[in-house]
Order: structure tokens, then C-alpha cells, then sequence
């Protein structure tokens, strides 16, 4: 209810600074998990979760790294995320989710899931039954994850988000959430935000619905994430627009190479001033906490910045020395954006409780980018479906 009246609240905000308001612009305000003081193993957990995530083939070396990183628990691997409510159905069942624009399907756990499925028994289950507007697809659904793979069946029902109804959207009623990865998350399910290509089975992604069925003026939305801890209100995803006091200046939008990920061409990398690397690729992904480099930036960087390389292929610096470190900078469509060690470096706990630092540029085996949430929470970013372009600004 709270959450309600914040809304409602919110869209008046939005009435006063737009002209035209027939609800096409919908905010959802997302929620914080409380731990940007994370621990050392949830930074682990982060990083083979990414590698599984985004699957990617670099030989020898990946498996390996694969297969490491499947040593480690992936318990509260989404902890460092950003979630925010929806419901299914009629009358609606409320379910918070994650927003993840690295990933292209809608998912929720099922009211007939596995007993043995803990991570599903935790959250808000989808009762199929309980809904007047829910269709029977049938299909079997699997997507992977970690340390398995999440597998349900397919339905179909309307889905709303504020006071917009999505009608018709197909999505997945989790029946086996294996494993630790989901069981302590604030969310329940995620509404994957990419294009349809990325999905599986091609199931058309919730924002294309949207966009078809004319629910929002212009096909965008947005992201502004606070980076500010164990926040209840941590960000808002807006549906439709922008939402101009929320980031500082003119929004810096390059044309997408593909539209499937969120990727785009990043021109290149500067660490104090000097480029490391020209001509790259880059996707920009909510469902990632960190920034993940190629193999070649990410040894030149964390070296740059004297970082001590562990076991772990996590690089540690020294807390005392932050404020000495150099801007990291990304150039976009000719644009500069810069990251400070107050935006790069990690703050967590080790596991006798001291305080460590760790860099957030952490590895990809692929020759692309990964820009996740420390990189989105300094610039405010426009994912605009509609005209294949994505833009920056700094985040308010
Ligand atoms: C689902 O909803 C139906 C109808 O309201 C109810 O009879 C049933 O017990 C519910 N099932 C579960 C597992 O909650
Ligand atoms: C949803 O599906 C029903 C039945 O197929 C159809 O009549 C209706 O037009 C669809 N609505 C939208 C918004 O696609
Ligand atoms: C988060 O914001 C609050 C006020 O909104 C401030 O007092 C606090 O210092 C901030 N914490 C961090 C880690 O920036
Ligand atoms: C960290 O930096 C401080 C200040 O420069 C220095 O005194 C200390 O020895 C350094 N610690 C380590 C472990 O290198």
C-alpha cells in the first residue's frame, strides 16, 4: 500500500513536469538489497554467476574459470541488485523482480513448484488457478543459471507494472529453482529487459509487448540506480520517457551494434588520462553488479591501479590509498565518462570481519564489456528500444 501511494505520488510529480499524462509513463522505484557492504564471497559469487550468465566460449581458460567458479557458492549472488514490484494475473499477485536488461525473459516461481525447491517456497508464488485472465501455453521452459538450470511452464496472463496493464504476455511459472542462487534474493522472479533475440524460445519480451500494444508514448525506459546502501528506495526504473531530474545535462546516445544484449560501441578506455584500449564492445546490463573487462584490460587495469592479484582472480587494493587512485574513463559516442575510485572500488568484509577493498573490474573471457550497476548508478541510462540507441548522462 505504502508503495502504492508513493506511486501515485510519484506520477503526479511526472503529470506537473509533463505536458501530456495519460499514465504512459510508469516509474517503478527500485528496492535495495542491504549489502553494498558485501562480503568477499558475495563478490565470488557475483563473478561466476556473470561467467555462467553470460556463458561465454573462451577455450581452455574459460572452463576453467568455469569450472572454479562452480566451487563457490552462489547464495546471495543477486544481492548487490536493484528490484522493484509488479503483479500477474486477475486479481493481480504481487511479485518484486529483478530488472535485468542482460537477459530477455519473464520468469516467476510457480504455486506448483517442487517441495524440494527452497528458493521457490521463499518467495511470492504464481497461482495459475487464482487467475480469471491466466491462458495455459503448456510448453516447457529452461534457462540457465549457475549452479543448474531454472526450468517451469509457459503461461500466459496480463502483467501490470503502475497502472499499466500488459495483456497476453507469455512468461514462466518456475516449477525447480535448483540450488542456493535464488533463495536469498529480496526478488522473486526477473523480467529479463533485452530483446527478443536474447530470449528463449523466443518468447517476446515484456517491453516489446508493451511497446506493441501502445502502453507507453515512446518505446524507452530507464534506469537511475542510487549507489547509496541498504536503501529502501534505491533507484527507479521509468517506463516511457526520462525522467529529467534525475541526471545532469544532455543525454549522449550511440546506435546499438546489436539489439539483443543492450550493446553498443564503446570508442575507448582511459585510465589517468592515457588509452589503454580503442574500439570495443560493450553491453550495458542492471543484472550485474560490477564491471566485467576482457582479459588484456582487466590485467592492465587492476595493475595500474597496484592491485594485488589473488587465488580468486579478484584484485585487492589498498584501502588506504583510494583517494590517490586515477579516473577511469569510457568514451562514448565521442563523450567522456569517467569513473572515480569512489564509484570503482568495492568496499566488503573479508571473512574474519576486517575490511577489505576490491576492485570492481572484474573478468570477462570475451572480447566485450560488460558495464553493470557501478557504471549505470553514475550515469542515468536510456534504454530506447524504439529508435535502437542507448544514452548517458550523469546521474543526478
Ligand atoms: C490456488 O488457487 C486456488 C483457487 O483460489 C486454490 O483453491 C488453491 O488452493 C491455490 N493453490 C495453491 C497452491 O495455493
Ligand atoms: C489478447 O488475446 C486475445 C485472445 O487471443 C485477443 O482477443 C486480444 O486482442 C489480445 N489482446 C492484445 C492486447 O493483444
Ligand atoms: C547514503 O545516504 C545517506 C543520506 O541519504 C547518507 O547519510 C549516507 O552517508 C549515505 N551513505 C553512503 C555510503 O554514501
Ligand atoms: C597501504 O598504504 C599505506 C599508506 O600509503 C601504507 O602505510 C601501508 O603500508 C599500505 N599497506 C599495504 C598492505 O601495502
Amino acid at each position: 500500500m505504502h508503495f502504492l501511494i508513493s506511486l501515485w505520488l510519484s506520477l503526479w510529480l511526472l503529470c506537473l513536469f509533463w505536458a501530456k499524462c495519460q499514465g504512459q509513463l510508469i516509474r517503478v522505484p527500485m528496492q535495495y538489497q542491504a549489502s553494498f557492504m558485501a562480503s568477499r564471497r558475495q563478490h565470488r559469487a557475483g563473478r561466476s554467476s556473470l561467467l555462467a550468465k553470460y556463458n561465454v566460449a573462451g577455450g581452455q581458460e574459460a572452463a576453467t574459470l568455469r569450472n572454479g567458479g562452480a566451487t563457490e557458492t552462489l547464495d546471495n549472488r543477486l544481492n548487490l541488485e536493484y528490484a522493484g514490484p509488479i503483479s500477474i494475473g486477475s486479481p493481480g499477485q504481487p511479485f518484486n523482480m529483478l530488472f535485468d536488461t542482460g537477459s530477455a525473459n519473464l520468469w516467476v516461481p510457480s504455486a506448483e513448484c517442487s517441495p524440494k525447491s527452497v528458493a521457490c517456497h521463499r518467495h511470492h508464488r504464481y497461482n495459475a488457478s487464482a487467475s480469471s485472465t491466466f491462458v495455459p501455453d503448456g510448453r516447457r521452459f529452461s534457462i540457465a543459471y549457475g549452479t543448474g538450470s531454472l526450468s517451469g511452464i509457459l503461461a500466459q496472463d496480463m502483467v501490470t507494472i503502475g497502472q499499466l496493464v500488459v495483456r497476453n504476455q507469455t512468461f514462466a511459472m518456475a516449477t525447480h529453482e535448483p540450488g542456493p542462487t535464488f533463495v536469498d534474493t529480496n526478488f522473486a522472479g526477473i523480467v529479463g529487459l533485452g530483446f527478443r533475440p536474447l530470449a528463449e524460445q523466443r518468447i517476446k519480451p515484456l517491453f516489446e509487448s508493451m511497446c506493441e500494444q501502445q502502453l507507453v508514448d515512446e518505446c524507452v525506459f530507464s534506469f537511475y540506480l542510487k549507489r547509496n546502501g541498504s536503501e529502501r528506495m534505491g533507484g527507479e526504473l521509468l517506463f516511457g520517457g526520462l525522467d529529467k531530474t534525475k541526471f545532469s545535462g544532455t543525454l549522449t546516445y550511440v546506435p546499438l551494434t546489436h539489439a539483443a544484449y543492450w550493446q553498443f560501441p564503446l570508442d575507448a578506455i582511459e585510465v589517468g588520462g592515457t588509452a589503454i584500449s580503442h574500439h570495443r564492445q560493450a553491453i550495458a546490463d542492471t543484472g550485474t553488479s560490477l564491471l566485467a573487462a576482457p582479459p588484456r584490460e582487466y590485467l592492465i587495469i587492476n595493475s595500474l591501479l597496484g592491485g594485488l592479484p589473488t587465488a580468486n582472480n579478484e584484485y585487492l587494493l589498498n584501502c588506504s590509498e583510494i583517494d590517490s587512485l586515477p579516473e577511469i574513463v569510457f568514451i562514448i559516442g565521442g563523450q567522456r565518462f569517467g569513473l572515480q575510485p569512489r564509484d570503482y572500488v568495492m568496499s566488503a568484509t573479508n571473512d574474519d570481519g576486517s575490511r577489505i577493498c576490491l576492485s570492481a573490474f572484474t573478468l570477462m573471457e570475451a572480447e566485450f564489456w560488460i558495464l553493470g550497476d557501478v557504471f549505470i548508478g553514475r550515469y542515468y541510462t536510456a534504454f530506447d528500444a524504439g529508435q535502437r540507441r542507448i544514452g548517458f548522462a550523469p546521474a543526478a
